[in-house]
């Protein structure tokens, strides 16, 4: 007989080998530590709620995505997930694991504990950090196109820096002359590209994806594409909850099309939508062609670089 309790498992002997004869003195001493070990296991045993360290995190990439997939996740009662973005293995790391364990929210055994930070995947220390926390950590990325991804943080950086005065245009951030706004140096330039601006950098995906494969199996990295998760949700969703070992729940009838942004937004069984905050899905600025293409030029072998690496193929 097997008692289940948490992690451990403790092995009884059999009920029915036990009455083979009368009890010894011995084994009256046995017995009653028999019904007491089943009835703690019983009753005392409950799979009680409690905070644990995350089994998978969505370690990025930035503006790809990633509060879609973990606020799609959610559809899973047995996917929880704190809140805000935690920031542990980046900014927060002298805050100690206990603090970063009471991040997390309460779950029972059975259900799955997920984060999101989407720095870490630049970062230079998350990887190894992670791996030593937990070594089998579930790593998930979300990536899409990077010159779209590119257009998307500058939109970003450049809507929180209005009250400092605007910023120049994205063309002249990636291409131009960029030295009045950033510390890279703007007139060295790879394939006519800035490409110390970080809006850039974090793009060349490979050279981050190289930290983390030489940190987690690739067996263990669940690679979801942005591009997809916009146009069939219901798929990628799946697809990422059979990756956390649970049997999928998300159906294309989860999923709704906000009529103006034009992005999936959950929907609910009277039909109501609920889509992300105004800060998903923003407009975006018209770039100049030329600049798209010197952009796309640019990435290209980068993103060869990064299909070999994860083995995976993509159309940008
Ligand atoms: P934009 O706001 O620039 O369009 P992240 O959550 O990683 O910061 O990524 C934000 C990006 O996710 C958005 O960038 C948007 O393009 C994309 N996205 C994907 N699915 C979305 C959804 N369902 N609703 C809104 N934005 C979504």
């Amino acid at each position: 007989m097997v008692v289940g309790s948490g992690l451990r498992y403790i092995e009884l002997p059999r009920r029915d080998s036990l009455f083979l004869t009368p009890p010894s003195g011995l084994m009256k001493y046995k017995i009653l530590i028999f019904h007491l070990i089943e009835l703690i296991a019983s009753a005392a045993i409950p799979n009680t709620a409690k905070k644990r360290f995350p089994d998978a995190i969505i370690v990025g990439v930035k503006k790809s995505g990633t509060r879609a997939l973990l606020e799609f996740l959610r559809i899973n009662p047995l996917i929880k997930a704190p809140g805000p973005e935690v920031h542990f293995f980046d900014k927060n790391f002298n805050k100690g694991l206990e603090w970063y364990r009471e991040q997390m929210p309460e779950t029972r055994i059975g259900e799955v504990t997920i984060e999101k930070s989407p720095a870490y995947f630049h970062s230079k220390l998350a990887p190894e950090r992670i791996k030593s926390l937990n070594p089998n950590t579930k790593i998930i990325i979300v990536v899409r196109d990077p010159v779209t991804r590119a257009i998307s943080d500058y939109t970003q950086s450049s809507s929180k820096r209005k009250r400092m005065g605007l910023m120049p245009s994205f063309e002249t951030m990636a291409v131009g002359d960029c030295s009045n706004w950033l510390r890279a140096n703007c007139t060295t330039k790879t394939r006519g590209v800035n490409s110390g601006w970080g809006a850039i950098r974090i793009g060349v995906y490979h050279k981050h994806m190289k930290r983390w494969l030489e940190n987690f199996p690739l067996t263990n990295i669940h690679i979801v594409d942005g591009e997809r998760l916009i146009t069939n949700p219901a798929e990628e969703i799946s697809a990422t909850e059979k990756f956390l070992g649970l049997t999928p729940v998300a159906k294309p009838e989860d999923f709704g099309v906000d009529p103006i942004k034009k992005f999936p937004c959950l929907k609910s069984t009277d039909g109501k939508l609920h889509c992300l905050g105004k800060t998903k899905g923003r407009h975006h600025p018209e770039v100049d062609p030329l600049v798209l293409s010197t952009l796309k030029e640019f990435y290209g072998p980068e993103n060869k670089k990064f299909y070999q690496m994860i083995n995976q193929w993509f159309d940008w």
